[in-house]
């Protein structure tokens, strides 16, 4: 007989509580064996076959994200950033559900290519663009490259053989909360030119000045994690602006506005994140009021969200390998991953949950802190995290919501490689990207 049979309420409303649809994907379960299940697999089986750390993406919940965006922004072009997670299967995805895409290297744009993104529907992003790279780029025909210096308006007019589109990319000096390393929409930083000055107007001379540059329209990203609304109004009221004033100052029209992503996703419950409808609702209002206030035909938006796409869809296994119950102190869980896995927590502090996948506990519960294995402090992976009191060395811990810039930030310090990352769909588990061995460290160090 099994947990589930024995306490049918744990089936729905019992267990709801501990996995919140708002962090993990859509098709997360339990089994009759109390194991959490993800697009019809077991996570536990996941750790035995593929060991640990591992990343496992729900291609549905990818494939999902992707049609909400579609279907709450029918007009505007919906740009998947690619920094966020891009491997080719997810760029194949990305693809079949009509989405763009946003690379930031030439190793990017191979793995969209080697996916048969169209190249046309490309964008092509970065503050400091080497000249390979830019050149790679308009040979395979991108569709857009995003201007961020006068440098590569240069660069681009002596590269360009053919008319290639560019949109200019502007800070349109918003400061939004958060961590000062996500707030990309305030004037002094590296990205883009300040909204208002006189350098835009510079770099539009430049881009104009050039035949084979075809200047499409502005861009802008103010920021990331962001739950407020307010702001990407704010944005597209300035950025209208300033394509009035680009109009008047050269008689150009621009047709492209790209308002960026930066859409907040929950880490753990309760935590705000972006609601798509109010987005929506905001932007076309701020668009209708800005266009009519400066007599600007509506430009054609396009929104670029990375994290919003697949951080959901992501939840990374670990295998415990200690619990230490320090005297007068915290309760540490050592699982064999940490930040070279999940940058994240070092580099921004952020916040995740962790439950034990393997079985249903439903006895006494315990706080711990979930430590990394490197060698580190700093290294640990989750605080104040309810696990069962008797958690033992080799179960298997999952974290939700990691599908976003954990794969795309991974390192192999210590010398440990990185993790494989394992789809799932409709019950059946397939290998995206093979685990990292010594061996492929190995190949890199030439000795002497
Ligand atoms: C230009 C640009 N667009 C889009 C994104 C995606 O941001 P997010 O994953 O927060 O949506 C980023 C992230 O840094 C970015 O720099």
């Amino acid at each position: 007989m099994t947990l589930l049979e024995i306490f049918p309420s744990l089936r729905d409303g019992g267990l709801a509580p501990r996995l919140d649809p708002a962090i993990w994907p859509a098709d997360t379960h339990y089994d009759g064996e109390g194991r959490i299940t993800v697009g019809g697999v077991a996570l536990a089986d996941i750790a035995d076959q593929y060991g640990t750390p591992t990343y496992v993406l729900d291609e549905g919940e990818v494939r999902a994200r992707c049609r909400a965006y579609r279907t709450r922004f029918p007009d505007a072009e919906i740009i998947y950033a690619g920094k966020a997670l891009l491997t080719r299967a997810v760029a194949e995805w990305i693809t079949d559900e009509g989405l763009s895409l946003d690379v930031c290297s030439a190793g990017e744009l191979t793995v969209a290519l080697s996916s048969w993104t169209d190249p046309a529907r490309i964008v092509l992003h970065g503050n400091g663009k080497p000249f390979a790279e830019l050149e790679t780029a308009i040979n395979c025909g991108v569709g857009r490259i995003v201007v961020d210096s006068l440098t590569e308006i240069t660069l681009l007019s002596a590269l360009a053989n053919r008319p290639q589109r560019v949109l200019l990319r502007v800070t349109p000096d918003i400061d939004v909360h958060g961590h000062p390393a996500l707030r990309t929409g305030v004037t002094d930083q590296k990205f883009g030119f300040p909204i208002g000055g006189q350098s835009v107007f510079e770099a539009v001379e430049r881009i104009l000045g050039q035949p084979n540059l075809e200047f499409a329209g502005l861009h802008c990203h103010i920021g990331s994690q962001i739950y407020d609304t307010f702001p990407y109004g704010e944005a597209v009221r300035r950025m209208v602006a300033e394509m009035a004033r680009i109009r008047d100052g050269f008689g150009v029209t621009l047709t492209d506005l790209d308002l960026g992503g930066g859409h907040a996703v929950a880490y753990r419950g309760g935590d705000a994140e972006m609601n798509l409808a109010e987005l929506s609702d905001i932007i076309e209002d701020s668009l209708d009021a800005a266009c009519a206030r400066h007599g600007f035909p509506r430009p054609r938006i396009a929104l670029e969200p990375g994290r919003a796409i697949v951080a959901r869809a992501g939840v990374t296994l670990y295998r415990v390998l200690s619990v230490k119950h320090v005297e007068n102190g915290h309760t540490y869980v050592t699982v064999d991953g940490g930040m070279s896995d999940n940058p994240r927590v070092a580099l921004y502090g952020a916040h995740y949950d962790a439950v034990v996948v393997n079985r249903h506990p439903t006895g006494p519960e315990m706080t711990a802190t979930i430590a990394g294995r490197y060698c580190e402090a700093g290294d640990i992976l989750a605080r104040d995290v309810r696990l069962p009191a008797d958690l033992r060395p080799g179960e298997v811990l999952a974290m939700p919501c990691t599908g976003a810039y954990h794969h795309s930030l991974a390192s192999s310090y210590n010398g440990v490689g990185r993790p494989p990352i394992i789809a799932v769909r409709d019950g059946s588990a397939r290998e995206l990207v093979r685990r990292e061995t010594i061996d492929d460290l190995m190949c890199r160090d030439i000795g002497h």
